[in-house]
């Protein structure tokens, strides 16, 4: 047998890929991850999920002390927005996680290599480091774990300047008086809301009739109604964007509106947020003949292996939800595999979530899914205007909604708009997961008083007409 330096080989360090090394570390595999950017977390810790989240709780704050301190009874004057400090707190987030992986891969024993990783052959991985050194390693097995990168739209072309997406949108340190958005999906409106907050006029410009497509399609309703009155944004839907020109100081935006007529929109900036793609640049795949789909995503079998046996693939580069915690179950799936274990990934039971205000959350089957397969279902509901706790925080926009299946009563979807929905949902992943009716979600007691006494009540109307505060 041949002899190789490591056992496994991850190539990126985001989500999927340092997740995997840690539990196939933890298995008793010798390890090496490669990582061409000199910090370690990929996309979700340097320049997605936990950057804009950083942003979002900072801009939430000076919202609320703009909008709701009063109504507490708190007086504020000369609130102002230093947007430099925010950013750089946001940094110091990002930094603090980032080194926070490295400590992980040295506990661990992972050897880390910062550099390009590309294919020299099917075990062997070649190192191109920044000062174009390139170095090798063998390796008996092989993790793709390269993530995704933005996507754009014919006509558009991402400048990084004025036309710029969600990687740009994280460092802008002076507030845009306006900002035209394309795409009312999780990063169009996470983003949007930052500076609706912050104080820009936000025009979200959607190729199709909704928001948040893909999430139950009453969620994407409330969104939109909340972010109209909460924040002022507009929303052009049913427009498609079909160029997009940087002028220097502002960008002209031009889209075809429902009747096919030319409108334009102006902006500081445009933010691209129309989707990510996978990324496969320079990986020499064709070099040990890997299959990607017509879409570019790397082709996986059951197992997350690819054609060529002993390389697998994980997260964001491969089909499916592009979550942060679907590539890292991924990524522990494979090293249990490799393990000779037997893991399993309930992918229905994999919660998506969207970080506006109110928090949006799903998970299971939408309603739209149901109807399309013909499943008989009933649903239970609860608005959090009814709920004691929501009231005292003044968070009263919003709803839990519970589909469960008609005859059995099994927990089929869980969907919630609602604060803190986001940590809330986990009730609906537990459900769905045991496989849970939604009786047994009612007859749980709920603390008193809590945001998820609403899914109590939502479960109670699902079970028949049995929530006390409906
Ligand atoms: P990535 O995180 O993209 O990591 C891939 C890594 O591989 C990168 O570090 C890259 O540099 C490296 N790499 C690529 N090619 C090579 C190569 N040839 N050699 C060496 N290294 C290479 N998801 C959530 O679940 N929750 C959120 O709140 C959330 N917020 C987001 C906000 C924004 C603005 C964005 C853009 C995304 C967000 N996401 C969120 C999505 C999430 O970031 C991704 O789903 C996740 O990062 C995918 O993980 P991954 O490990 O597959 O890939
Ligand atoms: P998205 O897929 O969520 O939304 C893209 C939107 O752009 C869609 O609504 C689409 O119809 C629209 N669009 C496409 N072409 C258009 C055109 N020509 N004109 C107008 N609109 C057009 O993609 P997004 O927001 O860029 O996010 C990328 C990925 O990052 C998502 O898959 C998401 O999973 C992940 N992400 C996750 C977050 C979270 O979990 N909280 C936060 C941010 C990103």
């Amino acid at each position: 047998m041949a002899e190789f330096q490591f056992d496994l080989t991850v190539i990126g360090s985001g989500p999927g890929g340092y997740v995997a090394a840690v539990r196939a570390a933890q298995l008793g595999f010798k390890v090496a991850i490669v990582e061409k950017y000199q910090t370690l977390g990929g996309t979700c810790l340097n320049v997605g999920c936990i950057p804009s989240k950083a942003l979002l709780d900072s801009s939430h704050h000076f919202h609320d002390a703009q909008h709701k301190f009063k109504a507490h009874g708190i007086q504020v004057s000369g609130l102002k927005v230093d947007l430099p400090t925010m950013v750089s707190r946001k940094q110091e987030v990002v930094n603090a996680t980032t080194e926070g992986v490295k400590f992980l891969m040295n506990k661990n024993k992972v050897t880390v290599h910062h550099g390009h990783g590309s294919f020299k052959d099917r075990h062997t991985i070649q190192i191109t480091s920044t000062d174009g050194k390139v170095s090798e390693i063998t390796t008996d097995k092989v993790i793709i774990a390269t993530g995704s990168k933005p996507a754009t739209i014919p006509g558009v072309s991402i400048d990084k300047s004025r036309i710029i997406s969600s990687t740009e949108a994280l460092k802008i340190d002076k507030v845009p008086k306006r900002m035209v958005v394309i795409g009312a999906g999780v990063i169009g409106l996470e983003l949007g809301s930052v500076f609706a907050r912050l104080g820009t006029e936000v025009d979200v410009v959607e190729y199709t009739d909704r928001a948040l497509n893909g999430m139950d399609g009453s969620l994407g309703k409330e969104i939109v109604k909340v972010l109209k009155k909460d924040l002022g944004f507009n929303f052009y839907f049913s427009h498609k964007v079909v160029s997009a020109q940087n002028n220097g100081k502002s960008v002209v935006v031009k889209a075809l509106d429902p009747t096919g007529k030319e409108v334009e929109f102006n902006g500081d900036y445009c933010l691209v947020a129309t989707g990510r793609k996978p990324y496969t640049d320079s990986l020499g795949l064709e070099k040990i003949g890997v299959s990607v789909d017509e879409r570019g995503r790397v082709s996986v079998d059951g197992h997350l292996m690819t054609n060529v046996d002993g390389v697998y693939a994980i997260g964001d580069v491969i089909k499916g939800a592009m979550l942060a915690h679907k590539a890292s179950e991924e990524g522990v799936f494979v090293a249990e595999v490799l393990a000779g274990q037997h893991p399993h990934i309930n992918y229905k039971a994999i919660p998506g979530v969207v970080y506006t205000w109110p928090e949006v959350a799903g998970v299971g089957y939408t309603e739209e899914e149901l109807k399309a397969d013909g499943v008989p279902y009933k649903k239970g509901d609860f608005q959090f205007r009814a709920s004691g706790r929501a009231r005292a925080s003044m968070d009263t926009d919003g709803f839990v909604k519970i589909l469960a299946h008609k005859e059995t009563d099994e927990i089929l979807g869980m969907h919630i708009i609602g604060p803190r929905a986001a940590d809330m949902i986990m009730e609906g992943v537990m459900g769905l997961e045991y496989r849970a009716s939604a009786e047994d979600l009612a007859i749980f007691s709920h603390a008193h008083p809590t945001f998820s006494e609403s899914i109590k009540e939502a479960a109670m109307d699902a079970t028949g007409a049995r929530a006390i505060h409906k």
